[in-house]
């Protein structure tokens, strides 16, 4: 019988098998999980479920009798040691799994602080796992005192749970600006606004010089030379791609797992999807993290396994809940060349309109479904927008979608 192996047991490895088995695949499913989890959803981890407000069961993508009813062989806390591509097996557990097809889910992974800035020292913590959150609890205690090193996505996020916890918190981000790698300077200003007026002390231009201490850290020095005592660090300065076990097999690699359009390898039984990969976009390869690309690359992948000989096209989105604030932004907006604001409905909310030139290429969103929904829809269909229209909060925002290109 045919076997598909799948590599990586996070969102993009369950939306491989999930695909699969929805589209009748009738052969052997092997999936090889390095966590001892079921898979399960990371992004509650640096919000709900840091604070308490989620339980563990409702992070878990599919309960077990899923995997038992979909004959779906799963290989929990079981690393993938190895690809012998002539053999077509991978080695896990000693054994050597045969495989018609493999796809490698193989994510991303914390960028580890150096140990000669203290990142070896105790009480500091990544925030990705399961296990990190577990090993994080205890520190959770209020009026503590929490360095987080960067502030994008993981250390806002997680600033924002401590502080509602009564943690006393302090943010470093290297950069000029906050969450400079994924939006425009106006989302960033109104997250430091944000950040501070809930008693976050955020300090933007400020990298770590070197963490001190004894086992455990207790004092951090930044580049300003000031000082702070801490009693725990969060790190959060960016992932790496999973694609160890793929350069060792000789896969091309660049930025991640190089694949197509299709989500194919340099290997052509091979196949790769989400954070992993670098695959092509408009004139260039892109690297996403995000659930999206996680879910719609790998359902492609599974399509195209089962023939579909489909290219993966889509409109990137994401989003960031910090305290009571939703950002929703979809569309990339690298290359921008203005931006439109529009005041939204409510007094917090707000969006930002990328364009290029007379383009819409991206819009965050603040609070804001509505816009968030409509600049997806002109996005997705490619319509042409009013500049005017778009920044006078009194104009009907369906009424742009009227106007196809
Ligand atoms: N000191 C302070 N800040 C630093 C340092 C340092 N030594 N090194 C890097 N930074 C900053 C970067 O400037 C950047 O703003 O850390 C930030 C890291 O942000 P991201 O690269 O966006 O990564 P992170 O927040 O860790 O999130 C990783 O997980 O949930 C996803 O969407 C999220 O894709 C993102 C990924």
């Amino acid at each position: 019988m045919e076997r598909v192996v799948v590599v990586g047991g996070g969102q993009a490895g369950l939306s491989v098998v999930s695909k699969l088995r929805a589209l009748d695949y009738s052969g052997k499913i092997t999936m090889i999980c390095g966590e001892p989890e079921l898979p399960y959803q990371r992004p509650p981890l640096s919000k709900k479920y840091l604070t308490g407000e989620m339980e563990k069961t409702r992070l878990y993508l599919r309960q077990q009798s899923y995997y038992t009813e979909n004959n779906i062989d799963l290989m929990l806390g079981t690393r993938c040691e190895e690809i012998d591509i002539n053999a077509s097996s991978v080695k896990a557990n000693g054994q050597s799994i045969p495989y018609d097809h493999l796809v490698l889910t193989t994510g991303s992974h914390p960028t580890k602080l150096p140990a000669r800035l203290g990142g070896d020292l105790g009480g500091l913590y990544y925030i990705r796992d399961l296990a990190d959150i577990t090993a994080l609890q205890p520190e959770l205690e209020e009026n503590r005192k929490a360095l987080v090193v960067g502030g994008g996505f993981i250390g806002l996020e997680t600033a924002s749970a401590l502080i509602s916890k009564g943690l006393q918190v302090t943010i470093v981000e290297a950069a000029e600006r906050i969450m400079q790698r994924v939006v425009a300077p106006e989302t960033s200003a109104y997250f430091r606004n944000l950040h501070t007026s809930k008693g976050a002390r955020l300090l933007e231009g400020v990298g770590l010089k070197q963490l001190e201490g004894g086992e455990r850290v207790q004092k951090a020095v930044l580049s300003n030379d000031d000082e702070l005592d801490v009693d725990f660090v969060i790190v959060g300065i960016g992932v790496q791609p999973g694609d160890a076990l793929a350069k060792e097999a000789g896969l091309d690699i660049s930025n991640g797992i190089r694949v197509n359009a299709k989500g194919q390898t340099s290997h052509a039984n091979i196949w790769a999807s989400g954070d992993c990969t670098s695959f092509p976009w408009q004139d260039t390869f892109i690297r996403l993290e995000s659930v999206q690309n996680a879910i719609d690359q790998s359902e492609t992948v599974a399509e195209n396994i089962m023939g579909a000989g489909k290219d993966y096209e889509f409109v990137p989105w994401f989003w960031t809940d910090q305290y009571e604030a939703k950002l929703q932004i979809s569309g990339l907006g690298t290359g921008y060349t203005s931006i439109i604001t529009r005041q939204g409905n409510l007094e917090d909310s707000v969006s930002f309109w990328y364009m290029r030139d007379d383009d819409l290429i991206a819009v965050d969103a603040i609070n804001d479904p509505r816009s968030y929904m409509v600049g997806k829809r002109i996005l997705e269909q490619g319509i042409s927008v009013d500049p005017e229209t778009l920044g006078n909060p009194d104009s009907d925002l369906k009424q742009l979608l009227r106007s196809k290109r």
